[in-house]
């Protein structure tokens, strides 16, 4: 079994490749990535090792690349993590997503119509669905719930979606897709909300909180993710969406507290600043389908599932502190510089 991975120098893409590669040891998997700001090579040294692992280093929009790497690998399965996947820069700049997370997926699928395969699996998100009001709690996302997005970001995942859909429908090609609650866990890029307290409180330094922080996000361990992807590639139908969520709803200022408790940090690192413009209020998934269908369930409860994240950041300070000390800086440095501007009164 060959298994294309595209994305896979990323968060989820990288914990992928270590899951499969563990537990399939006679399948080939080979990564194609970018190495956008967010794909780090050194998060698959270990991976390289592995004579079953083979990286790639090439952009999912370039047409003819993908066509030569299909051709002389043939690959059985394509699953695509590769994206642009921080809400943030999309408001900022949405192009790039349009390019990658809408164009990229069709040139993958062209490939895909071109050499034959067995299954393409999308990499999707519960963000397609837009969100729920907070005085509701008995609504969840199912996979009938209808697109409706709020952000670039989302609307190129719900674009990106349709057309693997209409591929289905119009050429026949064996799809499925999943979308998945938020993720947490090891190699998670330090410009999301987990990672980015848990290294600014290691650094006492503060803790940008967006609005009130009363926003819900569902969030699951990264391997539960890992292990839903591969059950959908291996027994999902053809032509279904799964809903992908642990039933682990938490506002984001619970979440940034209990880091500073993990932490033995105060409190007072917290600040409030300007919300995030079109801010998506909750996001909470009914994993129904894929629990009865494929006898998915996540392993790893949040409590555990943090103090794990946490303890990853503190013994791979390397990792984390090269990002931080490169290009990121930049970023981090346009995007809250201004934080005491931003702050909320
Ligand atoms: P990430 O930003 O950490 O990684 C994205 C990877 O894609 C990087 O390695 C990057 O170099 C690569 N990439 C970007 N553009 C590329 C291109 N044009 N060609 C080839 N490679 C390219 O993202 P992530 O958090 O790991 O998310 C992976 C996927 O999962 C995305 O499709 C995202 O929409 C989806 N998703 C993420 C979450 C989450 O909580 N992080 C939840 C649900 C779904
Ligand atoms: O739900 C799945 C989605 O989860 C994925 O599709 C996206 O790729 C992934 O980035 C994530 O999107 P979110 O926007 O939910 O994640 P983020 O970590 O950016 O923010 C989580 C919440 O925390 C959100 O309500 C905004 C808030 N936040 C975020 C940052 C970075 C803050 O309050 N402060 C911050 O500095």
């Amino acid at each position: 079994m060959i298994i294309f991975v595209t994305g896979g120098a990323g968060f989820i893409g990288s914990n992928f490749i270590y899951y499969m590669l563990k537990k399939y040891p006679d399948y080939r998997l080979v990564c194609v990535d970018k190495l956008t700001y967010a794909g780090n090579i050194s998060t698959l040294q270990k991976a390289m090792e592995n004579a079953n692992f083979r990286f790639v280093k090439a952009d999912i929009c370039d047409r003819d690349t993908i066509y030569a790497l299909f051709e002389e690998e043939k690959p059985d399965i394509v699953v695509n993590f590769a994206a642009e996947s921080h809400v943030d820069r999309s408001i900022e700049d949405p192009e790039v997503f349009l390019q990658t997370n809408i164009i990229g997926t069709a040139v993958l699928m062209d490939a895909c119509r071109k050499y034959g395969i067995k299954r393409y699996h999308q990499i999707s998100t519960d963000e397609v669905y837009g969100d729920l009001p907070l005085d509701r709690p008995d609504l969840f996302f199912t996979e009938m719930t209808p697109l409706h997005t709020s952000s670039p970001y989302s609307s190129s995942k719900a674009s990106a979606d349709l057309l693997v859909l209409s591929y289905y429908r119009t050429y026949g090609l064996p799809v499925s897709i999943s979308r998945c609650s938020n993720n947490y866990g090891p190699y998670h890029f330090p410009e999301k909300l987990i990672p980015l307290m848990i290294v600014n409180a290691l650094h006492d330094k503060p803790l940008p909180v967006y609005g009130e922080g009363l926003n819900v996000r569902d969030w699951l361990y990264v391997e539960d993710h890992c292990s839903a992807i591969d059950m959908i590639i291996h027994n999902g139908g053809v032509g279904e969406v799964y809903n992908v969520g642990g039933h682990n709803e938490m506002k984001n200022i619970d979440i940034v507290k209990l880091i500073c408790k993990e932490l033995d940090k105060p409190e007072s690192l917290i600040i409030y600043v300007a919300d995030r413009k079109g801010h998506d209020m909750r996001y909470a998934i009914d994993p129904t389908k894929i629990h009865k269908e494929l006898g998915w369930l996540p392993k790893t409860k949040f409590a555990d599932g943090i103090k794990k994240t946490i303890q990853w950041y503190l013994n791979n300070r390397e990792w984390w502190e090269t990002i931080l000390s490169g290009e990121y800086q930049n970023y981090y440095e346009k995007m809250y510089s201004q934080i005491h501007n931003r702050q909320c009164e």
